[in-house]
């Protein structure tokens, strides 16, 4: 840990634990842009070391005096080092050598969502016991310091709802997907070699990512404990260019989105795709490009762009955490902001709201016979939940078949409702295979 007297003389010596895309990004700022990261801090920071899987491997080439090693406790155990970076991702060894680091009193900044939103807890318990600092801006939304304007520049606020695209990876498929009519193996092939891509690129196209990310986001909007296991997560692995194209036609985009409200009856957490009507922003955040739109009480919505992924952008946020864990050291831990924004004694323990009490409006993509009646087969079913349509879309068949795309627009409904209508209309003869279901929000 820093004392005052190191603070005036000494430069600040970081440690990196894992150096891929985010590590070197993150150390490629520190060195290129280090005049101006120390006009800024009051003091020289510099990386010392960096641990690393394979130690034979070419970094770049500006990065090459920056010692190496294939023993990550090498570096969380140097009396040298004042920061240590975690950018190795999963859960272990990344936990234990977090607690390490902590428990040596070291100040520790992290890319690695998946860490924060399952042991996040754990974690910042063991760093208000060593009066250390653990950051995490990078965890959510690459470049964009939304934990930090969330955090700190909305404090004012009572937030209502957030809804973001908070998965670089996801959106970049369902763009190609759009816009180029690309093949969905392919984009996430291309993603992956950008560096875009989870170690598990399941991780990103089943919402398991944006659904860390979702956890992180909506602790600190409304003050209750890190829950990722409350998370409703959906992938875009089902989204067919078919769709994409309807939602077009409707005048609707498709989103992966996260979405954290609180109704009054508990607070919502989902990730899923979303039809967005076209003329939203968010609905344009297209490529590796993350978007988070905040409603809070006094200053309304509020939009964040910028980009959600790679080397750099997720380097920039290292960078400016590492900053700030300098900048408050020689603070008393209580007068530090908060890791998850409220002080950790008044964290709520919400009740979180189950999905069959999710209430909205829903895209339906149905296969049917093309014959007299079976539409208001479809129709009284629905009629029967109490669902009422808003738009229907009905194609020609193509030759050689008899069954027909059929695209509904529903009003806002509750999900248990809506579950029981799709058993239903999958039931019937006239029906083929299983009725597709994307929610619609339009986010105004
Ligand atoms: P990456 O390129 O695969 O880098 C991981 C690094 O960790 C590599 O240097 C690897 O060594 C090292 N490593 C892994 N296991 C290790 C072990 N047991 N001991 C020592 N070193 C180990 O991954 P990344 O994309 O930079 O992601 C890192 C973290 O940042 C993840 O938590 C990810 O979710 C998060 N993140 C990524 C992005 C992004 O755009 N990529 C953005 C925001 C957050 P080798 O190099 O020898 O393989
Ligand atoms: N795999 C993540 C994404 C990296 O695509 O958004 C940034 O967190």
């Amino acid at each position: 840990m820093f004392s005052e007297l190191d603070s005036k003389l000494n430069p600040v010596k970081v440690g990196f634990i894992g150096f891929g895309t985010v590590g070197q990004g993150a150390a490629a700022v520190m060195v290129r842009n280090a005049s101006e990261i120390s006009r800024r801090a009051g003091r020289d920071i510099i990386v010392k070391s960096a641990a690393v899987r394979d130690i034979s491997r070419q970094r770049a080439p500006e990065l090459c005096e920056i010692a190496l090693t294939a023993d990550a406790c090498e570096i969380v155990n140097d009396p040298d080092i004042d920061v240590i970076v975690e950018a190795m991702g999963g859960d272990e060894p990344a936990r234990t050598l977090l607690l390490q680091a902590i428990a040596n009193g070291k100040h520790v900044v992290t890319a690695n969502k998946a860490l924060i939103a399952v042991y996040g807890n754990e974690i910042f318990e063991a760093a208000r016991e060593h009066s250390v600092s653990v950051a995490f801006e990078a965890a959510v939304a690459g470049g964009i310091p939304v934990i930090k304007t969330i955090r700190e520049g909305l404090a004012g606020n009572k937030i209502q709802w957030l809804a973001g695209i908070i998965n670089g990876t996801s959106n970049y498929i369902l763009t190609e997907m759009r816009d180029k009519g690309r093949d969905f193996a392919d984009v996430l092939a291309e993603a992956q070699a950008l560096g875009y891509a989870e170690a598990d690129p399941t991780f990103d196209v089943e919402g398991i990512d944006a659904a860390h990310k979702l956890t992180i986001l909506a602790s600190i909007a409304f003050g209750i404990p890190l829950q990722f296991d409350s998370v409703y997560t959906e992938g875009i692995s089902h989204i067919t260019q078919e769709d994409t194209a309807f939602a077009q036609e409707l005048g609707y985009r498709i989103k992966h989105l996260g979405l954290a409200r609180d109704t009054g009856n508990g607070i919502e957490l989902r990730v899923h795709p979303t039809l967005i009507p076209e003329r939203r922003l968010i609905a344009n955040v297209d490529g590796v490009m993350n978007a988070v739109l905040v409603q809070a009480d006094a200053v309304g919505p509020t939009l964040y762009y910028g980009a959600g992924a790679g080397a750099e952008p997720t380097g920039s946020s290292i960078v400016a955490d590492v900053m700030d864990v300098v900048r408050v050291a020689s603070a008393a831990v209580d007068n530090r902001v908060p890791s998850l924004a409220f002080q950790h004694d008044a964290l709520n323990q919400s009740r979180t709201v189950v999905s069959n009490e999710f209430e909205t409006s829903y895209y339906l993509r149905i296969l049917a016979e093309d014959k007299p009646g079976v539409m208001a087969d479809v129709t009284r079913i629905l009629g029967d939940e109490a669902i009422s349509i808003e738009a229907i879309i009905q194609k020609e068949p193509a030759d050689g078949t008899s069954k027909v795309p059929v695209i509904l627009l529903t009003r806002k409904i509750v999900e248990g409702a809506m579950e029981r209508a799709i058993s239903k209309i999958e039931e019937l003869d006239s029906i083929e295979g299983s009725v597709t279901r994307i929610r619609v929000e339009s986010l105004g």
